[in-house]
């Protein structure tokens, strides 16, 4: 994928975020609460929010105005190099939508998301994000990395009712045969990995997921408080008639 970065070869970079999460921070604020909140003693903080594989990192840019300080990971130097680029538009601060609200602030951070040492390096820890997005991450990690996924985002997620994971599920018409990246994505293959953190599920050899034999969510599994097809996605979310084929789930801990 870091290579993909260097040939220039980034077809899923649209170069704005997708208003799929614009609306879900707008029209889901009853789910994910205000971007800011005041603990007794500590005054007014903003909430973090984590987006894994964030590529030229405009989600980034998106979520701060929203509130929240965002963090952007990176494996990939080329793609931090865009993230830098697109701050320059930016100047100093981000635009807030809600001047009572105000902006965060946008790190971007490069590591590899199962390992911890970007954490550190930070001086984060697991457990501070309050929010993590994804959108055209969990499908371009092979299949068999979906366990160790599911199970990072258990553990970076903040604890419940304040910890939400937004996925932007894509592309859930695929055929799962043909392969990736990026690969199939259906709803199910999010519920069985999202409630089953770390265990494998088992795939056929078309690729499609085992659904319905395990109990509905082991005791580390996340569960999913909402699930809707959105109103506006990028292009590739799209059936050939128009018609929004991408999802959005939201989860938290139980
Ligand atoms: C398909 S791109 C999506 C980028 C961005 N989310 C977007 O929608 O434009 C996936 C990104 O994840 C990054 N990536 C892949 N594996 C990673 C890992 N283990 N840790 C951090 N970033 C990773 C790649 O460098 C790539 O930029």
């Amino acid at each position: 994928m870091g290579d993909l970065w260097k040939e220039e070869q980034t077809p899923w970079d649209r170069g704005t975020h997708n208003p799929a999460l614009e609306d879900t921070l707008v029209q889901k604020s009853d789910i994910l609460g205000s971007a800011v909140s005041s603990t007794e003693g500590k005054g007014k903080q903003r909430k973090k929010a984590l987006v894994p594989g964030c590529g030229r990192g405009v989600d980034c840019f998106l979520l701060a105005s929203f509130g929240y300080d965002a963090y952007g990971l990176e494996y990939s130097t080329t793609a931090l190099e865009a993230c830098q680029k697109e701050a320059e538009k930016y100047g100093d601060s981000v635009k807030p939508r809600d001047p009572d609200v105000g902006s965060g602030k946008v790190v971007f951070l490069q590591g590899d998301l199962f390992k911890d040492e970007w954490l550190k390096n930070a001086g984060l820890e697991e457990g501070c994000f309050d929010l993590i997005y994804d959108y055209t991450f969990f499908c371009a990690l092979n299949p068999s990395l979906r366990p160790g996924w599911a199970l990072r985002h258990t553990q970076l997620l903040a604890p419940s009712p304040r910890g939400h994971l937004i996925c932007l599920e894509f592309p859930t018409m695929k055929d799962p045969a043909l392969g990736g990246p990026p690969f199939a994505s259906i709803p199910t293959a999010y519920v069985e990995h999202l409630s089953h953190p770390g265990e494998d599920i088992p795939y056929d050899d078309k690729g499609n997921i085992e659904a319905g034999t395990r109990e509905k969510v082991n005791e580390k599994g996340l569960t999913r408080v909402a699930h809707w097809h959105p109103e506006r996605t990028h292009e590739p979310g799209k059936d050939a008639d128009g018609n929004v084929m991408d999802y959005v789930s939201i989860w938290r801990h139980q």
